[in-house]
């Protein structure tokens, strides 16, 4: 059994011991359903810190208003388990109402400029703001010395980094990134996985067989655009709504032609109700 705490409170208490003693601590933002991709990130942890807090709180504020908040899988025993089995110490399991005191609408807000507003940021807007809210908010009740993010979610990570610089906490917090976990045949493990009909979850592997297929075509030095638009026709005849494929620098910028070192690709694409996202490191570099 994992030792659990609701309130801000409890958690404070909880971490103070743990400071007293001199211990790092490392916090894992999650909202739950966990599986082995965020199991990894416990792990990446633990070799980060001496004692890992990780919270699972659906967040109302990063969905938009047709999206899937109320259907998303909650799974509070099962992910009590899992972080008990992965070696986390402590999970902080707040309300709506302990996460936004004043209520999820007069929450102050917290908006990223630039990272946010491109690629995730431009096809569901807003959603950047709720994810810098709370996890700013995580950080104020936490103080943790390490945070872990998941690559998967890569633009995410980039804006939690361009929140945590700018905005001066008292308390310093390295960033760490989590290197993204795939099923066998290379989809990214996600709890938006469990949608798919079987199917669809064949299909979906076409999204990793495409970015795999953008890199290497990139090294050989063809112009990004007319890749990106001929993958986005490739995903679209095998049964994909696309949202966008796109090659980027490591800070989102778009790079000038060619291959340079330190690109990626990123894809966002529909597959029936569910929306799936992945990217990948050009040169194999999973942790920057
Ligand atoms: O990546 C997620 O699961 C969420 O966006 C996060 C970081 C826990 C914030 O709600």
């Amino acid at each position: 059994m994992i030792r659990t705490v609701r309130t801000v409170a409890e958690l404070r208490a909880h971490l103070a011991g743990w400071r007293d003693q001199g211990h790092r601590i490392a916090l894992v933002p999650t909202m739950g359903n966990l599986h082995a991709g965020h199991h990894s990130l416990i792990e990446l942890a633990k070799q980060n810190a001496d004692k890992v807090v990780a919270s699972v709180f659906v967040n109302p504020t990063q969905f938009g208003p047709s999206e899937d908040f109320s259907r998303y899988p909650r799974t509070p025993e099962a992910d009590a388990e899992g972080l008990a089995q992965a070696g986390c110490d402590l999970l902080f399991l707040p309300s709506v109402e302990t996460m936004y005191p004043l209520g999820a609408e007069a929450a102050v807000r917290i908006r990223v400029p630039g990272v946010a507003d491109v690629l995730e940021g431009a096809h569901r807007p807003g959603h950047f703001d709720g994810v810098a809210t709370v996890v700013a908010r995580l950080f104020n009740m936490v103080h943790p010395d390490v945070a872990i993010f998941g690559r998967k979610d890569y633009q995410q990570l980039q804006v939690i980094r361009h929140m945590t610089k700018d905005l001066a906490f008292a308390f310093a917090i390295d960033i760490v990134p989590g290197p993204t976990v795939r099923e066998p045949d290379g989809l990214a493990m996600s709890s938006r996985n469990q949608y798919l009909s079987p199917d669809e979850r064949r299909v979906a592997v076409e999204i990793i067989r495409n970015l795999r297929t953008l890199r290497d075509q990139t090294a050989l030095g063809l112009p990004p655009a007319g890749l990106e638009q001929e993958a986005v026709e490739r995903l679209t005849a095998a049964g994909f709504d696309v949202d966008y494929v796109a090659i980027r620098r490591a800070d989102l910028s778009i790079p000038d032609g060619g291959s340079e070192p330190g690109l990626l690709g990123l894809v966002a694409a529909r597959l029936g109700r569910t929306r799936l996202i992945d990217n990948l490191d050009f040169d194999g570099v999973d942790a920057r």
